[in-house]
């Protein structure tokens, strides 16, 4: 059995990262513009006010808002069947309270997806990947508050009203897994998510819980809106999903790796299963967190379940246990995995963990998976001849799809398609580095700000525009 010929082969973008123009056409300032270049050894700063001496590579980003003609145009030379896009909530509504939407960032979304349909390539609109209007976090203290989800529901209908016919596949929000900053005294994830610093928080637990249950509450209600506008909407919501593995059989250090993993399961048990989970709310109670879960929150939830989980894949992890400090510790937590190569930027490399978490969450639902990001941020260097051979990139893909192949073909997980993150380099999330690159097509870009954007294909252009024609096939 192979793969069925409808299979999504594709890439993922989040508007933040590749348009640039982050004033053009109306477009209000957002949580990802305040935030500087960092690297892997310095932090991005996050700045409260914008400051003329400081680089923000959301700012100009790979310049996509002019250049998504030819880039998509490149997209479709690949063989792709679907592109991930974000809309960015500040070009649509730039203050995020406005009645209208702005009729120019409507207008730059229809050419994006009038140009992704004429080369047959399926748009997957993610609805937030962390595009949130500053205004909203500055007035209304963001998901803390539940007026924002009304201020996102807005948004979600006017958008989805505009696209109707043209978009099927939604995606309500990035990522809210990642609220809880992974260390202590990292601010990043809390911020990009709902743009609030964990540092500022008075009573974070209470505080991040809240923000947690509005926007899944936000996810929920957005997916039954969809159904409503047109029953042929698809809507899911994407995860970023890493297996954590026990350090040995000690079951002390299982348990402790089963609840680190399963930490990331109980927002997509409240949007999958028809009910925000009880043994959340007495976890909750037990530590003195209340949340207002009100009749008819409990009726959206049964009405708002999702179509399809999308699941972002880089790494696995290994739990901290039991008498560990001398350990090296892990990107998202917990120690590094002696059995496995780490990238650049120290991301555990494990093909196998792609195969274990789709069956995982495969069990757990039943409902359909899409792989909505995949793929290798990895120095790469132009030789003399202006070419970039990637093999290094070639062989993770290989071996994540090769497992993805097992897990659909061989283990009966209805994966729908799979899409790279990213099929062109971009500003990098955690970073904002532009060496970090994961793209098929080099942007002449650095990360000064420097370069003439010029597009060029890697040697991982050409691979992974065969494994599409054959449809892995060959793997
Ligand atoms: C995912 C995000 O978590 O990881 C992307 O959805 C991000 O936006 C990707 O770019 C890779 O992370 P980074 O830091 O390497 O860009």
């Amino acid at each position: 059995m192979e793969l069925k010929e409808t299979f999504l082969w594709g890439g993922s973008l989040s508007a933040n990262q590749v348009e640039g123009c982050w004033d053009s056409d109306g477009k209000g300032p957002a949580i990802m513009d305040y935030i500087t270049s960092g690297s892997y050894q310095k932090a991005r700063e996050i700045t409260d006010k914008i400051d003329q001496d400081q680089y923000y590579p959301s700012h100009t980003g790979i310049d996509f808002y002019h250049r998504y003609q030819e880039d998509i145009k490149l997209f479709s030379e690949l063989g792709f069947k679907a592109l991930r896009i974000s809309i960015d909530w500040s070009r649509i509504f730039p203050m995020g309270d406005e009645d209208k939407p702005n009729s120019k960032g409507l207008e730059y979304y229809h050419r994006v997806i009038d140009t992704l349909l004429a080369y047959h390539i399926e748009p997957i609109v993610t609805l937030y990947h962390y595009e949130m209007p500053i205004n909203i976090v500055k007035k209304y203290h963001s998901w803390m508050n539940r007026q924002t989800i009304d201020l996102y529901l807005h948004f979600c209908k006017a958008v989805m009203n505009s696209l109707k016919g043209k978009v099927k596949y939604w995606v309500t929000f990035n990522e809210m897994n990642h609220i809880d900053p992974q260390t202590e005294n990292s601010d990043l994830f809390t911020y990009m998510i709902t743009g609030i610093k964990y540092s500022s928080l008075e009573n974070p637990k209470q505080i991040l819980a809240t923000m947690s249950y509005h926007m899944i509450l936000a996810s929920v209600k957005a997916v039954a809106l969809a159904h409503e506008i047109d029953e042929k909407n698809q809507v899911g919501c994407v995860f970023g999903l890493t297996p954590v593995y026990p350090r040995n059989c000690n079951p002390i250090n299982v348990m402790n790796a089963f609840r680190e993993m399963e930490k990331d399961y109980y927002q997509i048990d409240a949007m999958a299963n028809g009910q925000f989970p009880d043994y959340k709310i007495a976890e909750y109670q037990k530590t003195g967190i209340q949340l207002d879960i009100t009749e008819s929150d409990r009726q959206a939830f049964m009405i708002g379940k999702l179509d399809f989980i999308g699941i972002n894949y880089y790494m696995s992890s290994v739990a901290k246990y039991e008498g560990d400090d001398k350990q090296e510790e892990a990107f998202f937590g917990g120690v590094q995995n002696p059995y496995l190569k780490t990238s650049d930027w120290g991301w555990a490399i494990d093909g196998i963990g792609l195969r274990y978490i789709l069956n995982y969450t495969y069990h757990k639902y039943g409902i359909p998976i899409m792989i909505t990001e995949n793929g290798l941020g990895a120095v790469d260097v132009r030789d003399a001849n202006g070419n970039i051979e990637d093999d290094y990139r070639i062989s993770y893909l290989e071996e994540h799809i090769r497992e993805m192949k097992k897990a659909i073909v061989e283990d009966h997980v209805d994966c729908i398609g799979y899409l790279t993150w990213a099929p062109i380099d971009l500003v990098s999330l955690t970073t904002g580095e532009m060496k970090k690159r994961y793209g098929f097509i080099y942007v002449d870009k650095y990360d000064d700000g420097s370069g003439d954007l010029s597009r060029h294909k890697k040697k991982s252009f050409y691979w992974f525009q065969d494994i599409i024609k054959e449809n892995a096939k060959q793997l």
